[in-house]
């Protein structure tokens, strides 16, 4: 059985209530991840949450963290979020010249190892490494802010890396970042996404919960790949 991952984002949720937060996308139909978008002012213009703030939240909700690094240097700053204890540790393969040896020490510390790739970034030249790789994320916006415009130009890159996992050449997990609503998952769901990032549409909702049933639902019914229960 399988079903289309929703990973709300907590970039648009209350950071002094992350604990509530959390608990309010939490439990049966919530959830499958919640993605935590670390943001350094260096790799991009802006600046969020670090180490200590996963380690709490951690703590704080038993829903598997999606730490997203928009970050320089992740050879040096991304392990210690996988020995945190995080489920997955996203990299930028624009932010070092060695994403495989990244991911090595991601998993050797015990987390899935993801690569993020920003819109302009051509899938072919990573096509060789997500072997490597839990995870490709594609990010549908620019990095560095919520509540963005969908870029639906970048679907064909995940489009290319669904066929090579449905072939069997690959395994991972195909996510979408940036911009993610009810007007826009479907076109998403239907080249091949598996997990979907919602920032503003789930935390900007009067009723999160739902809005990330809702989400779920209408992936559903546009991912040829996935095959749901009914
Ligand atoms: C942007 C972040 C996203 C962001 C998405 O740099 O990586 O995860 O939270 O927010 P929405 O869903 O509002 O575009
Ligand atoms: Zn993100």
């Amino acid at each position: 059985m399988t079903q289309p991952m929703i990973a709300p984002s907590i970039l648009s949720a209350d950071f002094a209530r992350l604990a509530d937060e959390a608990a309010i996308v939490a439990g049966d139909g919530g959830a499958d991840w919640l993605h935590v978008d670390v943001m350094d002012a260096h790799f991009v213009p802006n600046l969020t949450l670090g180490l200590p703030i996963v380690e709490s939240l951690l703590k704080a909700t038993d829903i598997p963290l999606d730490c997203h690094l928009m970050i320089a240097d992740p050879g040096r700053w991304a392990p210690p979020y996988a020995e945190a204890g995080a489920h997955n540790v996203t990299i930028h393969a624009e932010a070092t010249d060695n994403p495989s040896a990244v991911a090595r020490d991601i998993r050797a510390a015990g987390a899935k190892a993801g690569l993020a790739v920003k819109p302009g970034t051509d899938i072919e030249d990573y096509l060789e490494i997500l072997k490597d790789f839990d995870t490709l994320l594609v990010m549908s916006v620019e990095p560095g802010f919520g509540g963005q415009s969908f870029i639906a130009d970048v679907l064909h890159k995940a489009a290319t890396v669904r066929r090579l996992v449905d072939s069997g050449e690959l395994t991972l997990l195909v996510e979408i970042d940036g911009g993610i609503s009810m007007d826009t998952i479907e076109q998403a769901a239907a080249a091949g996404v598996d997990c979907f990032v919602a920032g503003s549409a789930v935390y900007g909702a009067h009723d999160p919960a739902g809005a990330v049933r809702a989400l779920r639902e209408k992936a559903a019914t546009a991912s040829p790949h996935l095959h749901l229960p009914h």
